[in-house]
């Protein structure tokens, strides 16, 4: 059939609304209902998300953000005409986490996802599709909001990844909850406003941090959920952090820059996760983020160890130590007066040994 389709061309980049000839071969039939527009999307148009790629040919429709209604089931088991459902962005590979459903942990890269890289997305006026990759929605009240669904499932793995880092050390209050915590979340776009509902719905106190005056909406929105807000242009973050000091920090712009912000103001354990990458920024900056975040690689401070750790250290070199060759890593055994062990280093110097007695 032929229905109207908003159109780039990866990695060059450009718009345009199209008619389009599509075939809806295969899967449920889905009415789309409405589709958001992100940063993503923006980057893809203006040509500067380097991993945008087509589906085929030079084209690709845009479009992950998106909620439909099933027009044709054909058939599939759960699925009825009127059926409100959400499309989701990436599609499995090959890979081992691709086939536990989590190709959002993807180990080779071989996936693709709707409206972004190699697959055509929601932004047109019908599609077809695997019903594996369909979440419905139940409640219809929601219909109006459900677009939200994607950008907000973000949020939820960010939750996830929280969690299992504060399991590292009792990191809640004495009261057992999160309120004596404060989490700076640096972005106060859709994703920045989305992911502080989330946590503050944790009990965490949240900053929503911006660099510019907030507009009144957003600025209201923050005020009646309780969360509070940082124009950096008006107040400095250093000053707010003395106050209120940033346990954990959630990046949500995308920038360099935001990194240092958040290292040289985090406290002792404190917990930052990357989340936005930002096509902007200087291309040898860039890649530190993008190789970070779109790879979901965990950067985790560390220091000394507890007296389990030693204990367990020593369980290692008992249990593995002769098989490992540990023996190997020591080059030389000294006496006391050997001083140049500490100024001079030989040959294949390993660990040099000094022996007292
Ligand atoms: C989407 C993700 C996607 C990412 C990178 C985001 O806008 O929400 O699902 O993986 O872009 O392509
Ligand atoms: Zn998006």
């Amino acid at each position: 059939m032929i229905m109207r389709a908003i159109i780039t061309e990866p990695p060059r980049g450009g718009v345009r609304l199209s008619e389009v000839q599509m075939e809806l071969s295969g899967g449920v039939v889905v009415k789309t209902y409405q589709t958001g527009i992100c940063g993503t999307d923006k980057e893809i148009v203006e040509g500067k998300l380097k991993f945008a790629r087509p589906e085929e040919g030079n084209s690709l429709i845009l479009g992950h953000e998106s909620v439909g209604v099933v027009s044709d089931p054909r058939g599939y088991t759960g699925f009825r005409e009127g059926d409100i459902v959400i499309p989701m962005v990436r599609r499995p590979g090959g890979c081992r986490m691709c086939k536990l459903g989590r190709q959002d942990y993807c180990e080779d890269g071989d996936f693709v996802e709707a409206g972004i890289r190699g697959k055509n997305g929601f932004m047109r006026e019908e599609f077809s599709d695997d019903p594996r990759f369909l979440v419905k929605v139940n409640d219809r009240s929601i219909l109006d909001i459900a677009v939200l669904t994607e950008p907000l499932k973000n949020a939820i793995k960010m939750k996830e990844i929280f969690q299992f880092l504060r399991l590292r050390n009792p990191w809640y209050c004495d009261d057992s909850t999160l309120t004596c915590k404060n989490l700076y979340v640096f972005g106060t776009g859709t994703e920045g406003m989305l992911i502080s509902a989330v946590f503050k719905s944790m009990g965490i106190n949240v900053i929503a941090v911006n660099r510019h005056p907030l507009k009144e909406n957003v600025m209201s929105y923050f005020e009646s959920n309780g969360i509070d807000y940082l124009d950096t242009s008006s107040e400095s973050l250093d000053k707010r952090v003395r106050d209120q000091p940033m346990n954990a920090a959630i990046d949500a712009v995308g920038a360099m820059d935001v990194l240092k912000e958040i290292t040289d103001n985090i406290s002792n354990n404190g917990i930052a996760i990357m989340f936005g990458t930002n096509g902007q920024l200087p291309s040898s900056l860039y890649t530190i983020l993008e190789n970070v975040v779109d790879r979901n690689v965990a950067i985790v401070g560390s220091v000394d160890g507890s007296k389990e750790h030693y204990a367990e250290a020593i369980r290692f070199i008992e249990t593995q130590g002769k098989k490992m060759r540990l023996e190997k890593l020591i080059t030389g055994k000294h006496l006391p007066e050997d001083l140049k062990v500490f100024t001079e280093k030989e040959e294949g110097e390993i660990k040099k040994v000094i022996v007292w007695s």
